[in-house]
């Protein structure tokens, strides 16, 4: 596959899951498998800049994560912000935009502080936009959304006939940029759990029973051959 391939999809979102499952197999800890699972973002992330897909969202921390043990999101804390600041040179070199989306405010201090730097830094890279969910929920970021229309109109702003599709697309995280065409979820589970649920109105979803730290760029033109193969008609005929 080459960047001359027009049928790609301008946006992947990603749901990486099967870190703990995929560490279990082997006898080792849930920590183990976030890290391979780091290995693994780093490779897609390469890859798919180098296919020349322009947006990439992925999932690695919903609200609902806060729920796992201190140790485990102390972890994946952890292993965010070394990712955040290890990996920041190489991404800037290849055009790699950070964007988060998503609650950054819930994250202690140093690690918000951490990824509103990523942010700042590679704020002028323009070959692909890296959207990495953290704190992230749709349901929030709609409601976040709903609040700030909601604010608008009070204060006269906006009157009901301006709020239509378009506003509201506006009003999300991902504002600017195109929907997800295809998303993808590994590990085999067969659900969106809150991921981008407004963006991903007429995503194509591929499942693959592959935990993620196997997910490899392979895996990703399997994905792609799939959604290849898919004819997308936007509720048309
Ligand atoms: C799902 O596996 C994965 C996560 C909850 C976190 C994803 C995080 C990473 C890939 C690494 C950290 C991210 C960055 C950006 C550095 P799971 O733990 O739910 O696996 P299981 O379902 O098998 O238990």
């Amino acid at each position: 596959m080459s960047q001359a391939d027009n049928w790609l999809p301008r946006h992947i979102g990603i749901i990486m899951d099967g870190n703990g499952r995929w560490a279990a197999q082997q006898g080792k800890p849930r920590s183990f498998g976030h890290r391979a699972g780091v290995n693994a973002l780093r490779e897609i992330i390469k890859h798919c800049g180098d296919l020349g897909i322009e947006y990439v969202t992925v999932y690695a921390f919903s609200t609902e994560n806060f729920k796992r043990s201190s140790d485990e999101v102390g972890t994946l804390m952890s292993l965010l912000v070394e990712f955040l600041k290890n990996d920041l040179e190489t991404i800037i070199q290849n055009g790699v935009r950070i964007n988060v989306i998503g609650d950054i405010d819930a994250f202690p201090a140093p690690v918000a502080a951490q990824i509103r730097r990523a942010m700042q830094k590679s704020r002028e890279c323009g070959r692909m936009m890296l959207n990495i969910a953290l704190a992230y929920g749709a349901r929030a970021e709609l409601v976040r959304a709903v609040k700030s229309i909601a604010l608008d109109a009070a204060e006269g702003r906006l009157g009901q006939d301006d709020i239509n599709e378009q506003l509201i697309s506006q009003r999300l995280y991902t504002e600017g940029q195109p929907d997800p065409d295809l998303i993808i979820r590994t590990s085999g589970e067969l659900r969106l759990s809150n991921f981008l649920l407004y963006q991903a109105a007429y995503a194509e979803l591929y499942f693959t029973p592959v935990f993620w730290p196997d997910f490899t760029p392979a895996e990703l033109d399997l994905a792609l051959e799939s959604y290849k193969k898919r004819s997308r008609r936007f509720g048309g005929v």
